[in-house]
Formats: structure tokens, C-alpha cells, sequence
């Protein structure tokens, strides 16, 4: 039977590949270790749980406003005025069924069929796939060799009259870069110069470690959010270690949000009023979840950091946020697939090759796992390329 172009043109997902290969690996018996993994390991916090039960315990769980349910746009207003010193108002935020679909909403509701959407390599996996789901053209600008950074001059150029929107995933999947403020600010007044949309994934924004934090678009322009050409986009999948419950949402001008809203209502009518009300629980809870995850993530990164430091080839940059590293392992071996295939034949490590996210010769490797199969995995890989 007909399958359509679009089916047969998009990718999997190879990050999601990988998981199932090392559950599947793991159920055969098999003493894999997963350093290709994209959630952190912590329980959901007590609010979370909380909240999810009270509203199970009711036994009613119904549609939905498509955009989200008051309490948890309350909610999502007051995290944004926290962190971004703005306040939204309810119209200006769209929940969804996780972080991606919030990005597949706003590239729907922005690009037509062979307009441009521009972001720098290394990039989220899902990226290119996303942008061709939506009929658009990915356009990729990547940086000089051995460096993570592109030039501004390069992205600029690369803007042009077909160019819907620039997006910008800050701190970086893969690299665990924070874009510097100079950056992030150039960005914003080009973007607002040339009339397109800025999309900041801010999914890992409270993850920033080193006392830093993430700089904030939304503190770079002069527009009020209904004029404003910035879409962000966020979720409790990363810093809530939520990533079941599938909530994220976008922060944004009216006119884009009521299009996205439009969009999800013809797609999933709502995000689940169980996890809405989950998520509403976990961003209500006054705790320090997230701040003990981000210790536990930066102690993480310190110990992956010393272990990588080990091997005698491999240049590394310090991951500033997230739970990902980007060494390069291209001293070894360019062709990071083949590396990655070697090192879970020989080694039964799970890594990502760097193709995957748009710069070869790197590896992917997380340290959202537990610390033993941070030294463990890290010795064999070792093992396998030092001897
Ligand atoms: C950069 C980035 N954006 C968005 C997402 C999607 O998040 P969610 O699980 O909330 O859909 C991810 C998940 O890995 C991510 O790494």
C-alpha cells in the first residue's frame, strides 16, 4: 500500500532508536551501558505526585481547554515571571503534549511549504525531521571546525527573504553549551531587524550550572510579548525529571499562540488533564527539586569531566548545562557511526554518534545516569581506543 513522501522522507528518531536498542540489549542480559540516555534519573517531585492523585481520585479526567487548564497556566505565568522577569498573560501560553509538540505546533503555525527555517549545528536531533514534517527546508549553519560557536556574520548571512524563523536551543542537546549573552542578544535584534521568528528552546534553561544562568531573550528586546518575535519554548520533562507525563508549553505573542492553539486542537484536541495537573502540582511545590537536580547533574558532569580527561585523544568542552557532553573524538576515529557502532560492539556502551546532531568526528554522552556507569563506561571506552 501507498506510503506518503512525507512518511518515507522523514527520519527516525535516533535518539529514541538508541533507547530501545539498549533496553533491548539490557532484557537480552546483556551488561550494556547507556551513556546515550536524555532523562534524568531522579522520582518526580512530591507536588507532582500530589496533584496527579488528587485529580485521579476524582475520577474525572476530561478534555481540556486545547491550550491548557487555568491552574497550570497560573502556574506557568508564575514561572516565567520568575525566570524570565516577564508575566504572560493566559493567551500568551500554549500547553502541550511535551516540549516537542509545542516546537511542532509553532513550526506548523509559522512555515510554509519551502520556507526556511535556520539554527546552528550541533542541533537537537529532531530539528531537521521537524521542519520537514512541516514542509519546510532546515537550513544548518555550522561552526569553524573544532569550534561549538557559530559566527554571527555566517548565520546572518544565511537569513534570507524565504527564512520563517531562527531557533536556538540554549543550554545545548548535545553540547551542554550556554550561548553567550553577546550572542543571544545579536540574535534577538537581527531577528527582529529581518522580520523573522526566534525560537529559544529553553527546555534546559534552570539546568546551567557554575552559579550561571542561561541568558534570557525575552530581556533583550524592547517589544512588548504581543509584538514581540520570540517564541520560548519549555517543559517539566528535564528540570522536573517529568519526561513521561508529556507537558511542555510555549511562552508567546497572541496572534502566534491562538495559531498553535488552532493547530493542537486539529491534532490532539488537549494535552492529558492528568499530567496538566501533575505538572501544575510540580511547578507549585516551593521546594528545591530543581536545585538538587542541578547539583546532582553538576557533580555528575565534573565526575564524567575527570573520567574523559583520561583518555589520551580526546578534546573536550565543558558542558555548561543539560546532562550532555560533546567530546570529539575525532583523533580516533572521523566517522562518529562507526565509532559509536565499535564502542557498543567492543565496549556495550551506548553513546550518539555527532552526525546525529549535525558535527561529526563527536561523540553524544550523557550523565543523567547513575556515577558508576559514568566510570564504568567511561574505563571501557578507554579500554577499547587506549588499549
Ligand atoms: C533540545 C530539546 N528540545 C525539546 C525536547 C523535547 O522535550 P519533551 O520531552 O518535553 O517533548 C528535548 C528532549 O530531548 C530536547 O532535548
Amino acid at each position: 500500500m501507498h506510503l506518503s513522501r512525507l512518511a518515507m522522507s522523514v527520519g527516525q528518531s535516533a535518539t529514541l532508536k538508541l533507547n530501545e536498542l539498549a533496553n533491548s540489549l539490557k532484557a537480552e542480559g546483556k551488561p550494556v551501558i547507556h551513556l546515550g540516555g536524555g532523562e534524568p534519573e531522579e522520582k518526580i517531585p512530591q507536588g507532582a505526585y500530589d496533584a496527579a492523585v488528587k485529580k485521579l481520585a476524582t475520577r474525572y479526567v476530561r478534555y481540556t481547554a486545547t491550550g491548557g487548564i487555568p491552574e497550570l497556566k497560573k502556574e506557568i505565568a508564575a514561572y516565567t515571571e520568575k525566570n524570565y522577569g516577564l508575566k504572560p498573560a493566559a493567551k500568551n501560553i500554549v500547553v502541550s503534549g511535551g516540549a516537542k509538540q509545542a516546537i511542532y505546533n509553532f513550526l506548523m503555525a509559522v512555515v510554509d511549504p519551502g520556507s526556511e527555517v535556520v539554527f546552528p549545528a550541533p542541533y537537537w536531533v529532531s530539528y531537521p525531521e521537524m521542519v520537514k514534517l512541516a514542509y519546510g527546508t532546515p537550513v544548518i549553519v555550522r561552526p569553524e571546525p573544532g569550534k561549538l560557536l557559530p559566527d554571527m556574520q555566517d548565520l546572518d548571512r544565511y537569513i534570507g527573504s524565504n527564512t520563517r524563523a531562527v531557533m536556538l536551543n540554549s543550554p545545548n542537546n548535545p553540547s551542554g553549551m550556554v550561548y553567550p549573552e553577546s550572542f543571544v542578544r545579536e540574535l534577538v535584534e537581527i531577528c527582529e531587524y529581518r522580520g523573522v521568528y526566534l525560537m529559544m528552546d529553553d527546555i534546559y534553561n534552570r539546568l546551567v550550572f557554575d552559579g550561571a544562568a542561561a541568558p534570557n531573550a525575552f530581556s533583550m528586546s524592547k517589544r512588548p510579548l504581543d509584538e514581540s518575535i520570540i517564541v520560548s519554548i519549555n517543559g517539566v520533562s528535564k528540570t522536573y525529571s517529568m519526561t513521561g507525563f508529556r507537558i511542555g508549553w510555549s511562552v508567546a505573542g497572541e496572534a502566534v499562540s491562538r495559531a498553535m492553539v488552532k493547530i493542537q486542537a486539529q491534532v490532539t484536541s488537549c494535552p492529558s488533564a492528568l499530567s496538566q495537573a501533575a505538572a501544575a502540582g510540580a511547578l507549585a511545590e516551593q521546594g528545591t527539586f530543581v536545585d538538587d537536580l542541578r547539583a546532582q547533574l553538576e557533580k555528575k558532569r565534573d565526575l564524567l569531566m575527570g573520567e574523559l580527561k583520561k583518555l589520551k585523544k580526546v578534546k573536550l568542552h565543558l558542558p555548561q548545562g543539560t546532562f550532555y557532553s560533546f567530546p570529539d573524538f575525532s583523533s580516533y576515529e572521523p566517522d562518529s557511526e562507526k565509532l559509536s557502532k565499535l564502542l557498543l560492539d567492543k565496549a556495550m556502551v551506548v553513546t550518539v554518534p555527532g552526525r546525529e546532531f549535525g558535527l561529526d568526528g563527536h561523540l553524544r554522552i550523557s550523565y543523567c545516569g547513575p556515577e558508576r556507569d559514568i566510570i564504568e563506561g567511561v574505563s571501557r571506552i578507554k579500554k577499547v581506543l587506549d588499549g
